[in-house]
């Protein structure tokens, strides 16, 4: 099966179908993300947090990056897979952005990238897309942005920064990326900038105006125990299911009563006499 590719994505907005977006880190679970018929799956660098356990995304590398993607893409068959770009590794050069942005492609095998930023981010932008890279923008509460912000707070609530973010997905636009995240911004801004670009918006912490809403996987699954912004809806609580069948497990290890002798293998008896 072809895998959805950024004209799938434009057209979707042209026809007002919704996009869906989740992320995923790991192969099993881009497997049932694949299998659930989601559009796009960005390995975020929110791996940071709920997989590698950091307090924020700074510390995420891009060797961890590659790492991740390699298993998402393996994992999945149909979905459109976007290896989001960390931390520094598009901040020194221009040059080292499209290095990094190629590894995605080349050593992992995603189809397109993910930054964060508006205007500032444009030259870095275009000269990912001249190396053929298709790129989806990130505007808004940008979490690699977390010490400049002062914490992960809603942007563009006051006239200045709403304009900021108006521009910025003009720009980015006019600069070619296929599709708009918009984190964390008021649903009437959002709803405002859905209408006024021609490719997708994203939504996550946006509202429903939005072209389409990306989760982080393991909060929507209730598999997270750190904080849960009120812009999530667990859509399972899957983290007690776990810790039940994992006591479950102790249980019966500590008892004898697993394995039990359909969980064995079988070894002929001739065999076993001889061994005695
Ligand atoms: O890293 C990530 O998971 C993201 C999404 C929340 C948009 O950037």
């Amino acid at each position: 099966m072809a895998r959805i590719t950024t004209a799938t994505i434009r057209e979707k907005k042209l026809n007002r179908e919704k996009i869906s977006m989740l992320t995923a880190y790991d192969y099993s679970m881009a497997a049932m993300v694949d299998e659930a018929g989601i559009d796009m799956i960005l390995v975020g660098d929110s791996l940071g947090m709920v997989y590698l356990g950091y307090e924020n995304t700074l510390a995420v590398t891009m060797d961890d990056m590659i790492h991740h993607t390699k298993a998402v893409v393996r994992g999945s068959k149909q979905a459109m897979v976007v290896g989001d770009m960390p931390f520094l590794s598009y901040h020194v050069s221009v040059k080292e952005a499209v290095r990094n942005a190629g590894r995605f492609v080349q050593e992992a095998g995603a189809q397109a990238i993910k930054l964060e930023g508006g205007e500032e981010r444009l030259p870095v932008v275009r000269a990912i897309l001249d190396a053929q890279i298709p790129v989806m923008g990130h505007i808004g509460l940008t979490p690699q942005s977390v010490n400049q912000f002062g914490g992960f707070k809603v942007q563009g609530k006051d006239l200045e920064t709403a304009q900021k973010l108006i521009r910025d997905a003009k720009l980015l636009e006019e600069a070619g990326v296929f599709a708009i995240v918009l984190e964390g911004v008021p649903t009437k801004l959002a709803e405002r900038i859905t209408a006024e670009v021609n490719v997708p918006t994203i939504g996550i912490g946006a509202g429903h105006h939005c072209d389409g809403q990306v989760l982080v996987i393991n909060d929507m699954l209730g598999m997270f125990k750190g904080h849960i912004p009120k812009f999530v809806k667990k859509f399972a609580n899957l983290e007690p299911l776990i810790i039940e069948a994992l006591k479950d497990y102790k249980k019966e290890v500590e008892e004898g009563t697993f394995p039990g002798q359909e969980h064995g293998f079988t070894i002929q008896d001739d065999v076993l006499q001889k061994l005695y």
